[in-house]
């Protein structure tokens, strides 16, 4: 028997809160990364909310349909054990009692088939008007005949008989009786078949009792062909009867990170994801390792990873660190950079002790490749600076700095004094001979004509790890070369760098014919540096759970609005602000669920007369 489904007015309350995708107990508690407590939730069934009661137990969960559901219901979304079904029943003396029932041992091949006003492939109900109804049924009308040995199981134990006239009879069913009918004339009996699941029962612990509005005083169970047909009446005990069905716990998809690889075995308990940075990221939060827990969710927090520079870094301060040396790691290794944080910008220096394997992409700590500081120390103590940036001729390409390598370009002289920081003007593809070529200090343009197609177009800071000693070649001081020396300006206090970021050796070249220069041809020069900029953006904010999250940009002034959803109240900022230090104004909001939806107001706002 088909029921027509109704749209009601249920279908606009179940979108309002929320639940529409989480369609049974499991992904509930999936929602939730585990830990709901048992109690009545509202779930998406098909386009419309129906009532249930999840048990929630370690590793499975038991699920209750309210005896007020009415319309179409899709069962087989509320569960996925399809081996057993669960009758609770509650006595007089209002004690509650569980047994469990599985197919005979010879049909543990035949999942049982749990249907909601319906007995699809089965002989149905006799009081088929008491229905609504929750039908179990066992052996399929197809596999049931005439002497075969049928029957059930409860608590492990078979119970069978012989079919006596083929009667395909074989379910038991609880009647929601909505429109409060009576049985039929046909009564059955008491017998051990068909009561085995009374006589048998345990109690069931009264922290694990269903609220009494999930019993049913009415039900019809049917075997056979001479198994026997009995109601809810037959055992005047009997006050009410629930049917669950059960699930086994599983996770849901492990969450995706961003710039990271995922690798799980599955989604059962015990099974484990693991997260992997791409190379130059880390994990600056959450776990790499995260392990499905009986309870339905990932151990842990999501990891996050993240490339270390001194905006990220920042970033995960929140906008709150000073100028200063910083420990970051690149392909296993640790080693020190200079911040020197200002205002909506900065620069980045590498120390002079960073080794010299270290794979380090000097991109992944500047977003700004149109310019270059030289910060230079002389004898007194005082620091100077200048920026070199491409001549105009060849200002769409960038300032390519490279740590230990020149791809791209033609390389230094003195490579035995490295690692060394390159900083790589003309590249070799755009060198020719005859062209204007040179580089631009503090504004000001000193070009020269490539007189033999020479292509070297860099400076070059010299770590000298090994103290190796310049080549013979000298070079000269000019004004090409010294325009960062003579043009420089007095390093402000706060951008002035630690003396042991200097370092005294160096090497630029122009050529041919631009010149070419090193750390002893300017006396007063006694160390200097190169200067990455970089522009402070916030990082992207955070999700917030049961929230909607709106934002536009992550530059300083832009905005991000936080909505819990509807039925959550919120603690902490729902607007906050990117600085122009790179953190969030204020404090991440949570949102919590403001009341667990109890079934009564549920009805009260649906305004279902369910009898
Ligand atoms: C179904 O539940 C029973 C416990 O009653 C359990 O033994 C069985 O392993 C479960 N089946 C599946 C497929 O998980």
């Amino acid at each position: 028997m088909m029921t027509l489904c109704r749209a009601t007015l249920v279908v606009l309350i179940c979108s309002s809160i929320g639940v529409s995708g989480q369609e049974n107990c499991v992904d509930l508690l999936n929602a939730a990364n585990g830990g709901l407590s048992s109690g009545p939730y509202i779930v998406y069934n098909g386009g419309k909310c129906i009532n249930v009661y999840c048990q929630f137990n370690h590793g499975h969960v038991l699920t209750f349909l309210s005896p007020m559901t009415s319309g179409c219901v899709d069962m087989s979304r509320l569960y996925n054990n399809k081996t057993v079904a669960i009758v609770y029943h509650i006595r007089a003396d209002a004690k509650q009692h569980i047994a469990t029932l599985k197919q005979l041992g010879k049909f543990s091949n035949v999942p049982l088939s749990v249907q909601f006003n319906a007995n699809v492939e089965y002989q149905g109900p006799i009081n088929s008007a008491m229905a609504p109804y929750v039908f179990v049924g066992f052996i399929p009308k197809h596999m049931t005949k005439l002497h075969d040995i049928q029957g059930w199981n409860v608590n492990g134990k078979d119970f069978t008989f012989v079919n006596c006239d083929a009667n395909p009879n074989s379910y038991f069913a609880a009647l929601f009786n909505a429109y409060h009918k009576g049985y039929t004339n046909y009564v059955g009996y008491y017998n051990k078949l068909m009561f085995a699941w009374y006589d048998l029962s345990t109690a069931v612990p009264t922290h694990e009792y269903l609220p009494r509005n999930f019993f049913t005083p009415f039900f019809e169970i049917h075997h056979g062909g001479c198994g026997g047909f009995s109601r809810g009446t037959n055992v005047p005990d009997i006050q009410g009867v629930a049917v669950g069905v059960r699930s086994e716990i599983t996770c849901a998809n492990p969450i995706p990170v961003q710039h990271a690889s995922l690798s799980f075995p599955g989604l059962s308990p015990g099974n484990s994801v693991t997260y992997t940075c791409e190379p130059g990221y880390i994990i600056v939060s959450g776990d790499a390792v995260r392990t499905c827990h009986g309870l339905g969710g990932w151990t842990g927090t999501k990891p996050k990873c993240q490339v270390q520079n001194c905006v990220t870094m920042q970033n995960n301060a929140a906008g709150k660190l000073k100028s200063g040396l910083y420990q970051i790691n690149r392909g296993g290794m640790n080693f020190h950079i200079y911040c020197n944080y200002g205002n909506g910008d900065g620069y980045v220096y590498v120390s002079p002790s960073v080794p010299g394997d270290v794979d380090l992409n000097m991109a992944s700590l500047s977003d700004d490749s149109s310019l270059v500081k030289v910060i230079h120390r002389r004898h007194d103590g005082k620091q100077y600076e200048a920026t070199i940036q491409q001549i105009t001729a060849f200002n769409t390409l960038p300032v390519s700095v490279q740590f230990n390598k020149h791809d791209g370009y033609k390389g230094i002289l003195n490579a035995a004094m490295g690692p060394y920081v390159f900083t790589g003007f003309i590249p070799l593809s755009h060198n020719v001979k005859g062209g204007v070529q040179g580089w631009k200090v503090n504004g000001k343009e000193f070009t020269f004509t490539n007189c033999d197609g020479n292509p070297n177009s860099y400076f070059a800071v010299l770590f000298n790890a090994k103290k190796a000693a310049y080549t013979s070649y000298k070079g000269w001081r000019n004004n090409l070369m010294y325009a960062w020396y003579d043009l420089s300006t007095p390093v402000p206090v706060s951008d002035s760098l630690p003396a042991a970021m200097f370092s005294k050796d160096y090497e630029i070249h122009h050529g041919g014919c631009g010149g070419y220069s090193i750390g002893t041809t300017v006396s007063d020069v006694t160390g200097v540096m190169i200067g990455q900029r970089f522009i402070i953006t916030c990082s992207e904010p955070d999700d917030v759970r049961d929230a909607t999250k709106t934002f536009d940009d992550v530059k300083p002034g832009s905005i991000v609005t936080f909505i819990c959803n509807p039925g959550y109240t919120s603690s902490g900022d729902l607007v906050r602000t990117c600085t122009s230090t790179g953190g969030w104004s204020g404090v991440q909001p949570t949102c919590t669920r403001l009341i667990q939806m109890p079934l009564s107001a549920f009805e009260l706002l649906a305004n279902i007369t369910p009898y």
